[in-house]
């Protein structure tokens, strides 16, 4: 999941793809490389590490190129060095590439009496491929064509020929690819974010398109028929690109959430009625069991919505891994709905999930956050979450918008199957407006949260410990702690610690228990103080009801409380405190909170 762009114009190229990689770097930040045209010769310039160590050693280079391809790397094959950085050239052929070529070694192989290969990378093995088909059928389109036929992965290529120096061919595969003009300038990127600042306007790449641009943009299908793209149109503007005084994108994403809320409720629910539902998310009675497929946190926003789903439709729901569905042993129902979580549309094993889905005819439901990305393509119908532009590559703001729209066809589904009223729906609808104000309240309090931090943030491990739907709140507050400051720390199901995991607690060892289902708590309660008997640090995430049920216990380091709100919309409150939590433990270690190591924002490959 790296991040690639091009561009063909008049102004100077090599400002043009630094800004643009500046704006990819969450989708990988291992190294990252740039290909011109000086004077018709193709010059390359690649750095280990951030985009900032390219740029500075370009300050020393004079060149005006028009014509160039950048890209920023997430390691797949070969450690995050020079040599294996983008972009590769072999022969007369040189390419940036975002993707796996799962069949690399084979054709390595084939072509290792012919090319002499310098890095571990499956990509310069792509470079020699089509270097060799072009010298071969001295047609470049038919050379791409031959490509496609033999590489078996996932693959966006931006390509520059040593005979057209000045203009870039590109064709994708799974990977995302986009492609624009602004005043006979032509821009090409992974996505929006990288072109913002010269236009909101693009085409989109369908899958195996192949597309040469030099005097315009000439679009060819695989069959090399010329075709013709849609405009699409980006809604924001580059503001959801800049931190905007924010000293971190995962910050402004956090203060971000309550006008995600704003745009969810104005969209889908302007009247707080459950007929605004049925109207915006359509019906969903006809569905006999549901399958929540997703990754990372999104997966996780599924086994949150289990809960809701079953306890309040009564539909049986089950949550799958992404990577695991894929590859296991699929029981289609009649009547069954797969929803398909994800924030960027593109994570190749949601993808995949998607497609196996629709080959088994089940029907297919994406909550995607990325506009007309792949997922969202894939999917028979899709509900957009409406989050906005997500920088930073741990989700916040995403992660609660897809749980609030889950949340929102709980009330729907439970409504169509006559286990809510129209009445308790509406009720229920009338807590979203609590919900901004709690979420606002929560945020304009976040120092109360940083001192908390300053109380363990040099601490080596933590555990997250809850019961039925806090579970899956542990699951993302953990996930949450762990990719931002390296803490190990574990979600575990309260009762089950005790059947092993307790071992591991020792003297003054932190460990939150999340609890805001009332009838529960008691249990979720006594297996915190097991802990505490152990000797840990516990800190009581709960409900202000529930918390003053236990108002005389002083046993707690911290009692983090949050207003209380119907079952559907309490989760969002709580997980807005463990973000800050996380967001100010990382900060405390000066870590890099919007680029973690050895993570990306979108996983385009398995
Ligand atoms: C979450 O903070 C991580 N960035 C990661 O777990 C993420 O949720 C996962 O990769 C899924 O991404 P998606 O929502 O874009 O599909």
């Amino acid at each position: 999941m790296c991040g690639i762009i091009g561009y063909v114009g008049k102004d100077n190229a090599k400002d043009i793809i630094i800004s643009g990689l500046h704006a990819l770097e969450y989708r990988g930040y291992d190294s990252s490389g740039i290909a011109y045209n000086a004077q018709n010769k193709i010059k390359i310039v690649k750095m280990e590490g951030k985009v900032s160590n390219l740029e500075n050693k370009l300050k020393d280079i004079n060149d005006l190129p028009h014509t160039a391809i950048g890209h920023t790397r997430w390691a797949t094959h070969g450690k995050p060095n020079e040599v294996n950085a983008h972009p590769h050239k072999v022969g007369n052929t040189t390419l940036v590439h975002n993707g796996i070529i799962e069949n690399y070694l084979s054709i390595k192989n084939k072509l290792n009496n012919i090319y002499n290969f310098q890095s571990e990378t499956d990509t310069e093995v792509a470079c020699a491929l089509i270097d060799y088909y072009v010298k071969k059928e001295k047609n470049k389109l038919k050379a791409l064509k031959l490509v496609q036929k033999d590489i078996i992965g996932s693959y966006a290529f931006a390509i520059i020929f040593d005979d057209e120096p000045e203009n870039i061919y590109i064709m994708r595969k799974d990977s995302p690819l986009i492609v624009a003009e602004k005043d006979n300038n032509y821009y090409v990127a992974s996505d929006i974010a990288a072109i913002l600042s010269y236009t909101n306007k693009y085409y989109l790449l369908d899958q195996l398109d192949i597309a040469k641009i030099s005097d315009k943009i000439y679009f060819f299908d695989s069959e090399l028929n010329p075709i013709t793209k849609k405009i699409n149109e980006y809604s924001g503007t580059i503001n959801d690109v800049m931190k905007n005084g924010f000293d971190h994108f995962m910050l402004k994403e956090i203060h971000d959430e309550v006008n995600v809320y704003k745009n969810i409720i104005s969209n889908y629910v302007p009247n707080l009625s459950i007929h605004d539902l049925k109207k915006n998310f359509g019906n969903f009675s006809k569905y006999k069991k549901i399958t929540i497929v997703g990754c990372g946190s999104a997966y996780h926003t599924g086994l949150a919505a289990k809960y809701l789903f079953e306890n309040f439709a009564n539909i049986e729901t089950n949550v799958e891994m992404a990577s695991e569905y894929r590859y296991k042993k699929i029981f289609p129902k009649r009547n069954e709905l797969v929803i398909l979580i994800s924030q960027s549309g593109e994570t190749a094993d949601t993808l995949e999930a998607a497609r196996l889905a629709k080959a088994n005819k089940i029907d297919t439901l994406g909550i995607i956050n990325v506009l007309s990305s792949s997922i969202a393509r894939e999917s028979d119908r899709v509900i957009y979450c409406l989050a906005g532009c997500e920088i930073a590559v741990a989700t916040t703001k995403a992660y609660l918008a897809q749980l609030l729209i889950l949340s929102l066809i709980a009330i729907l589904m439970g409504y169509e199957r006559k286990l809510i009223t129209r009445n308790e729906a509406n009720n229920y609808l009338l807590d979203l407006t609590k919900l901004q104000k709690d979420t606002k309240e929560i945020i304009n309090n976040k120092d109360y949260y940083k001192e908390i931090a300053k109380d363990f943030y040099k601490d080596r491990e933590m555990f997250f410990i809850g019961r039925n739907i806090d579970f899956a709140l542990c699951m993302e507050s953990s996930l949450k702690m762990k990719e931002i400051s390296y803490i190990h720390s574990e979600a575990y199901a309260a009762g089950e610690l005790k059947h092993g995991t307790i071992s591991l607690i020792e003297e003054n060892m932190v460990v939150f228990g999340i609890v805001t289902n009332p009838s529960i708590a008691p249990k979720t309660i006594s297996n915190l103080k097991e802990t505490k008997a152990r000797g840990s640090k516990m800190i009581l995430v709960t409900t202000k009801e529930i918390a003053n049920n236990y108002k005389d216990d002083k046993s707690y380091k911290f009692v983090i409380t949050v207003n209380n709100l119907c079952p559907f919309f309490q989760s969002l409150t709580i997980i807005t405190t463990m973000q800050l939590i996380s967001y100010y433990v990382a900060l405390l270690k000066g870590e890099n909170i919007d680029q973690p190591r050895n993570l990306a924002k979108s996983v385009t490959v398995e």
